[in-house]
């Protein structure tokens, strides 16, 4: 818990100061270290310090490169407007918030993140889960909902996730979207891992769906693929005007500060010019993948770059593995296991990025069929491991 990486963002760093193959950052496009964020990050720092722009966007802290970067943003992703949030989480948190009210009904996958289901506990009117991605059960709740808002006169506020960030798998876009006109309510995606990854141009899930026009509301975060900070809402042009005037965690904060915002500037003109990374990270997501599941490995449902490995074990094997990845394969990946998976199950989470080679592929996937065979040998001890 609470590891210390260092040296240089990138496929290998130092972990209790040895060299370690790192399978557990969200850098999916490499861009934390590409030399031209570095510097725009750098020159930005330097010329406006971490102060500038000061108080909240409404009051003193607006700037040009602000509505640039969301116009930009807008652009990108094929909506009319955008809008800057300082923290993903947080604003995830207001915009639900915002959003809905008590004659308003919720409803939302049961694996829906954190920031979604405490953004929903700001909410005084109802909420309704579906089974992650039951579609059949999605109606049903949908049902409920319609008959529950025909009462109140709310609305229906459909949540989902774009790509799902433990198991990879993707969120029933064009299944969700074909009940919209069925039972009338509004969509939001929180496509946190598909944006910069997902569709023809990296603009998310909705576009790898083709239904960038029925998604109501478009959540993203520049924290994974953009390798930076902060995040941004976008939609409808009344929507989002809506949302500047009535979103908490924008309101009452300061706005994000200038090199954030020239830095979000110079990774989105990336990701618009340079295929390349996505195109690399694509490699390297397809030769893991194939080579884990050829090699027997269960790596679950994903369509996205994120790849779990399913093992069978308890805690203690699970904190064994890890003590044997991490410093006798020297490799480093996120480990989950019971109470956030089901009791029996480890999961393995791996991230590829375009900064990964095929070698660092091929050593990793020879590591994790050995790891498997000596699970299965029962060489794993059921004591918890200090890991
Ligand atoms: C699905 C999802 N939504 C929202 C967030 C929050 O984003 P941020 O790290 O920018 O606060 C994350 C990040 O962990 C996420 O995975």
């Amino acid at each position: 818990m609470f590891p210390k990486l260092e040296g240089e963002i990138g496929n290998k760093m130092l972990f209790r100061g040895k060299e370690r193959l790192i399978w557990s950052l969200n850098n999916y496009l490499g861009l934390a270290n590409h030399p031209e964020v570095r510097k725009a990050d750098a020159e930005a720092a330097a010329k406006y310090g971490m102060a500038y722009p000061m108080g909240a966007r409404m009051m003193s802290g607006q700037s040009d490169y602000h509505e640039q970067l969301e116009r930009e943003l807008a652009a990108f992703i094929g909506r009319e407007s955008a809008y800057l949030l300082n923290y993903g989480y947080q604003g995830m948190v207001s915009v639900i918030n915002s959003m809905v009210d008590r004659k308003d009904v919720i409803v939302y996958d049961s694996e829906a993140h954190a920031c979604i289901i405490d953004g929903m506990r700001l909410h005084f009117g109802k909420r309704f889960v579906y089974p992650h991605n039951n579609i059949e059960n999605l109606e049903i709740q949908l049902r409920r909902a319609k008959k529950m808002t025909e009462q109140t006169g709310g609305g229906i506020l459909v949540i989902t996730e774009g790509v799902y960030g433990m198991s990879g798998d993707l969120g029933k876009l064009k299944d969700i979207v074909a009940l919209k006109e069925k039972y009338d309510f509004r969509l939001l995606v929180d496509d946190a891992h598909g944006f910069g990854t997902m569709g023809a141009t990296g603009a998310g899930t909705d576009e790898h769906f083709g239904v960038q026009k029925e998604v109501d509301l478009y959540f993203g975060t520049f924290a994974k693929s953009m390798a930076g900070i902060g995040g941004f809402i976008a939609g409808e042009k009344k929507v989002i005007k809506y949302l500047m005037y009535n979103m908490r965690s924008q309101i009452f904060a300061k706005s994000l500060p200038m090199p954030m915002v020239i830095g979000a500037l110079k990774r989105m003109e990336l990701l618009r010019t340079q295929p390349e990374h996505r195109e690399k990270l694509w490699t390297i997501v397809n030769a893991l993948q194939k080579g884990l599941t050829e090699a027997g490995l269960d790596i679950g449902n994903t369509e996205s770059p994120v790849t779990p490995v399913m093992l069978s074990g308890g805690v203690g094997e699970a904190t064994q593995i890890t003590f044997d990845l991490r410093e006798n394969y020297n490799i480093f990946c996120s480990i989950v296991s019971y109470p956030v998976v089901p009791k029996g199950v480890i999961l393995l989470r791996l991230i590829p990025t375009a900064v990964h080679t095929l070698e660092d592929v091929a050593y990793t996937i020879k590591a994790f069929k050995e790891v498997k065979e000596k699970l299965l040998n029962k060489e794993y001890s059921t004591e918890m491991a200090e890991v």
